[in-house]
């Protein structure tokens, strides 16, 4: 496993372009599988949770190429509708191929989906509205088996706006006959790329960043050219990066109007944040303030993928606050590896009260999970001394040449393999 190595104290100053969204890039890519021709992604990242998913379009079949941020994928000759538990069971959004191969063959096998240790993650709620489409299910130990034809459109209310299980029902739905509407559904910006994609592709789709979508199912999708929108996470990462570091950096295609409750809570801790048509600038110094409780909630609320990022930068304030984290009830494992760092945080259940300090020193901690890796960078950026953030390998999951990225801003960091 590798590990990054961080020396503090540097400034952040220079220009960074964001790349495209982890979150927005796996659902399309695995949509491609419904499109029986060649569909060409620009703005992809080259994370690991992108090659995985290449990976697992190979194995369906598809022919792809990823060179520069532009995936082609041939999906016409594609033939297999089993995706590996091995792969599965890695990663969390291989669920989203549940849709595509259902509406492509009638069809899916897949384990039961793995990814971060953030909680319990079930999929109950993509199985319950599949089923109001007409799909059956079977379960065989560690793998799920669903079959059928003919899907038909739903009404179908979420009980919570899952951005996964909102994004199978728009890919299935796109291709099954009549008219879905999903209502409490997920408004999250990724949800609105992926409706645009589909629609580009000849899908029929509207209401994407409201709670009620329409999908009128159309019979087949053709190929297209599409580009994924920038990665709000990443740019948020960065900001709070700058908030600990102090600095001035400009965030290259960074999209302000997916970023308000971000954009809001870093200005709170005193952080100079301007958006242009092409970026976003963040600048920052002085002490960080603490800011008002913040609660994780579904866009447009402050995202739980930020929470762990904006812990590190709050565990520096000249003051408490409170997080709650409300999405995923067990979002706080970083919390003990940044206490390492002299991080005073306390919590109980879904609520973090963090204690500012004055500094954090280097220390050595471990990774459990993408965000929270995240989060021990912002913090190893500031602290006193060297800092080795271990199992790196979910960081890799979801930024792009990181390390670089840093260091071309003056970070001192290093990615050891
Ligand atoms: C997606 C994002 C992830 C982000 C999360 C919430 C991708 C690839 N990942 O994950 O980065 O943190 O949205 O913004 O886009 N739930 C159920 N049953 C289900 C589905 C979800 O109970 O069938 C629960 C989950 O356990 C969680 C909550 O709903 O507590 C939200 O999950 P969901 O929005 O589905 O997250 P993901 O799509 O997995």
């Amino acid at each position: 496993m590798g590990r990054f190595i961080i020396n503090g104290g540097n400034a952040l100053n220079g220009e960074v372009s964001i790349s495209g969204s982890k979150n927005s890039a796996l659902p399309i890519l695995a949509s491609t599988i419904l499109i029986k021709g060649v569909s060409v992604i620009e703005n992809c990242p080259n994370i690991s949770d992108v090659n995985k998913t290449i990976d697992i379009l190979r194995i369906l079949g598809c022919k792809v190429s990823f060179s520069n941020g532009k995936v082609v994928v041939d999906s016409k000759n594609a033939n297999m509708f089993e995706v590996p538990s091995d792969i599965s069971e890695k990663m969390r959004s291989s669920i989203i191929f549940m849709g595509a191969l259902l509406g492509r063959f009638n069809e899916v096998i897949t384990g039961y989906p793995g990814g971060c240790e953030i909680g319990e993650r079930p999929i109950d709620f993509h199985i319950k509205a599949f089923e109001e489409m007409g799909v059956k299910f079977e379960n065989s130990g560690c793998s799920i088996y669903g079959f059928g034809k003919n899907f038909k459109g739903a009404n179908i209310n979420l009980d919570f706006p899952s951005v996964g299980a909102t994004e199978n029902i728009m890919i299935l739905a796109s291709v099954s006959e009549g008219q879905t509407v999903i209502y409490n559904s997920a408004r999250e910006p990724e949800i609105i790329d992926l409706q645009n994609f589909l629609n580009k592709a000849g899908a029929d789709i509207k209401g994407a960043g409201t709670d009620t979508i329409y999908i009128n199912g159309v019979k087949e999708l053709k190929p297209v050219e599409y580009s994924v929108m920038s990665d709000r996470i990443e740019a948020g990462t960065f900001m709070c990066a700058v908030a600990t570091t102090g600095g001035e950096v400009f965030l290259k295609n960074a999209n302000a109007t997916d970023m308000r409750q971000i954009i809001l809570r870093i200005s709170e801790t005193g952080c100079i944040i301007k958006e242009y048509e092409n970026g976003i600038s963040v600048k920052k110094s002085g002490f960080i303030k603490p800011v008002n409780i913040i609660r994780t909630e579904p866009f447009p609320g402050f995202p739980t993928d930020m929470q762990p990022q904006m812990m590190s930068v709050l565990s520096l304030a000249r003051g408490t606050s409170i997080i709650v984290e409300n999405v995923f009830e067990s979002r706080f494992k970083h919390i003990l590896e940044l206490s390492k760092m002299g991080a005073d945080i306390s919590f109980e259940g879904r609520t973090a009260v963090i204690k500012g300090v004055s500094s954090l020193n280097g220390s050595c901690v471990v990774c459990r999970d993408l965000r929270g890796g995240a989060s021990l960078i912002v913090a190893g950026l500031s602290a006193k001394g060297e800092t080795c953030v271990q199992n790196s390998v979910y960081v890799e999951r979801g930024y792009e040449n990181l390390d670089m990225k840093i260091r071309n801003l003056g970070g001192d960091i290093k990615l050891l393999k």
